[in-house]
């Protein structure tokens, strides 16, 4: 491969997960960037967030596979799809976030006016200040006192403007925060009620950019873009009014320049725009690629890939300066481009305006302050044009966010669903098919029936559809076929916090908060007492690992418990799982990584845990299954025996191959 050819597969592969909602709708500051806007070169936030991307969805059920991955939110949006859709329908549905603050938006458009009116007020005074008491027209001398208190009057009008600005940024600060908490609170709350299947084929680097980046960017739009897109608007016609009331002449060399500004600014803004565009998309590789290398970096290291990703990063690194030369160079010179044209325009207005004052009577105070209006007239033009290509990045990213907000919560629990008191622990499934996909079917006809307090086993290779089969008793997921019952009622027909509540799980994906030791085991039931926490690390043989650390079980665990053994953290998890008093319980793989010894040791503390609970346990290590009081094998989706341990080795089939290592656990 060559290297152009590496270097379009590099940033294909990386790039587009951290695709920046490019320019052409987005990337604030983007092309246009011209006279005050923010270097074009950057973008505001720079492209993904370097830990919010490829860092690995989440698998709460540790039921992951590739094919679930196509469905999930919309692709184009999951992207950065650049311009929004329905902008109409966007726009109204933000106002609702507005609607609660009307006054106090009332209250900022009417300082944006007064802002407004000030500068122009004040401006257009210096005509008659000049014309009075500095060159007066009827060719007396000047009157410095009458000076002094014109210009009193002028800096009142100025500072009236300036507070009614301060006023309005207070104000608009104020009422864009408020709106972006209720936005944030609303997503996030519908991110608790969203099924797992949400998590399972949405990835996490993707919803984080929607909470950060797209939101952002809104809170931009809300509290600065508006303002200065109304605040423009009005300043340009009220220039224009005093321009035309000024010299009708004059304000015709204007806008006649206008046009030719506004070309070349276009000509400018278009080849920065492209290369701008560009510029975002090397962008996003890069930081794709430190990100992937940065969270795989002991993969790296294992394989000695150190020279590879030097190189490969070198490649992508260098593409970037090319593009960020060309997209700076070209943001760069938009400012310099549009001053030389005003000052082409000043010149003229200026020569052709003195003219005038010599021939045609024209007042050097009107003179005066046309010049300065002339000036005035194009920045809000630019800033205009700039703030649209902003509103519709903004537009975009609401968009991404209320798509978010669009997708379906967990289906309400049946208005006749019951919450079960006490639970005995009688489960049953009775003839249960199920899929992901309903066209592909993962779990075939599963039977079994679990009294209060048995141990029921499920063993079999990877992928079998074990974990499949706990996420179906907590409704994780739904059933397709057949039915699953606990003491007796329909779990459909029981309310999914209450059946939650009574069901402990262990998952295969072990996963611990930040917080204390104390903290985390208590995830599992928020009443229990320090002693029933100890007691409970006791049941998990954790107790003795937890006093050896530097502040026993007051030591802060922080990114997922990385300061502890893989073991360890199952032995917490297992812990929290004790600590709660459900009388299901399910442990899938939750001793996997824990040694052979202090798995024995676990043993009995088990078998106290289990003891007066109906326990489903997974595990690959069939010693720890042995006593179990019934075992199913499982084999593609299908019980293929079942029987407990004795009967099962008898039997010679496939749990005595498994038991006796006749053949090896796929
Ligand atoms: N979220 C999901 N969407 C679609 N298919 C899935 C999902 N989770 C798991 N699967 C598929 O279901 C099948 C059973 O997976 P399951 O996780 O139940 O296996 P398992 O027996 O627990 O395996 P292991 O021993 O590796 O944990 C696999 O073929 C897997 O690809
Ligand atoms: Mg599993």
């Amino acid at each position: 491969m060559n290297r152009e050819e590496k270097l379009k597969s590099l940033k294909y592969r990386y790039g587009r997960k951290n695709d920046f909602p490019g320019p052409g709708g987005s990337g604030f500051g983007g092309p246009g960037g011209g006279p005050g806007g923010h270097p074009p070169g950057a973008g505001r936030f720079g492209a993904g967030r370097p830990g919010f991307g490829k860092t690995g969805k989440s698998d709460p059920g540790g039921t992951k596979s590739p094919d679930s991955a196509a469905k999930g939110l919309d692709q184009k949006k999951r992207f950065g799809g650049g311009r929004p859709e329905n902008s109409m329908g966007t726009v109204v549905r933000l106002l609702g976030y507005l609607r609660e603050d009307t006054p106090k938006l009332v209250l900022a458009f009417v300082c944006i006016i007064l802002n407004t009116l000030g500068t122009l007020a004040g401006s257009y005074m210096l005509r008659p200040v000049i014309n009075t008491y500095i060159v007066p027209v009827d060719g007396s001398r000047g009157d410095p006192a009458g000076l002094l208190g014109a210009l009193g009057v002028m800096a009142f009008v100025f500072l009236v403007g300036v507070g009614a600005n301060y006023l309005q940024a207070r104000i608009m600060l104020d009422v864009a925060q408020s709106a972006l908490r209720k936005i944030r609170t609303d997503l996030f709350g519908k991110m608790q009620s969203f099924p797992v299947r949400f998590y399972d084929t949405n990835s996490n680097g993707d919803l984080m950019s929607r909470f950060t980046n797209d939101v952002d960017t809104l809170g931009m739009m809300l509290s600065n873009t508006l303002v200065q897109l109304f605040a423009g608007i009005l300043s340009v016609v009220g220039t224009l009014i005093l321009m035309i009331y000024t010299n009708i002449w004059l304000t015709l060399i204007t806008l006649f320049m206008v046009p030719v500004m506004m070309r070349a600014g276009g000509v400018v803004a278009k080849q920065s725009h492209r290369h701008f565009s560009a510029q975002q998309a090397s962008l996003g590789a890069v930081n794709g690629y430190i990100e992937e290398i940065i969270t795989g970096q002991k993969v790296v290291k294992v394989f000695c890939h150190e020279k590879v990703a030097m190189e490969e990063f070198d490649l992508l690194n260098e593409d970037l300066r090319d593009n960020q030369i060309r997209a700076q160079f070209f943001g760069g010179i938009m400012g310099p481009v549009m001053g030389n044209l005003s000052q082409i325009n000043y010149s003229l207005t200026a020569c052709i305006g003195g003219l005038l004052c010599v021939f045609r009577n024209f007042d050097v105070g009107g003179l005066t302050v046309f010049l300065n209006f002339s000036r005035q007239f194009s920045r809000p033009i630019n800033e205009i044009s700039m703030q649209i290509g902003n509103v519709f990045s903004a537009l975009a990213g609401a968009e991404r966010v209320f798509s978010v907000m669009d997708e379906a919560p967990e289906p309400e629990d049946d208005k006749n669903a019951v919450a079960l008191s006490q639970v005995k622990g009688h489960v049953v499934l009775d003839h249960v098919t199920f899929g992901y996909n309903p066209d592909k079917v993962i779990l075939k006809d599963i039977s079994l029936y679990a009294k209060p307090g048995q141990k029921i086993a499920f063993v079999g290779s990877t992928g079998a559809g074990k974990t499949t089969i706990t996420n179906l008793l907590n409704r994780f997921y739904d059933i397709q076929g057949g039915s699953i019952t606990i003491d007796g009622v329909d779990i459909s027909q029981i309310r999914r916090d209450n059946l939650r509540q009574n069901i402990a799980m262990v998952l295969q994906d072990t996963h611990l908060f930040t917080g204390t030791v104390m903290e985390n085991i208590r995830y599992g039931r928020l009443d229990a007492t320090d002693e029933e926490v100890i007691q409970a690390a006791k049941t998990a043989s954790a107790h003795s690992f937890i006093n050896r650390l530097p502040k026993g079980y007051q030591t802060m665990l922080e990114g997922d418990g990385a300061n502890l053994s893989q073991g360890q953290r199952q032995l917490l998890n297992i812990a929290r799982a004790a600590v709660s008093k459900a009388p299901i319980l399910i442990l899938d793989e939750a001793t996997s990584s824990v040694d052979t010894r202090t798995e024995r040791h676990i043993e009995h503390g088990m078998d106290r845990l289990m003891a007066d609970r109906t326990t489903f346990v997974i595990a690959h290590r069939l010693s720890t299954v042995r006593n179990a009081n019934a075992i199913l094998v499982l084999e593609q989706g299908e019980v293929i025996e079942r029987g407990d341990h004795e009967e099962l080795l008898a039997q010679k089939g496939r749990y005595y191959e498994l038991y006796t290592g006749v053949t090896e656990l796929s």
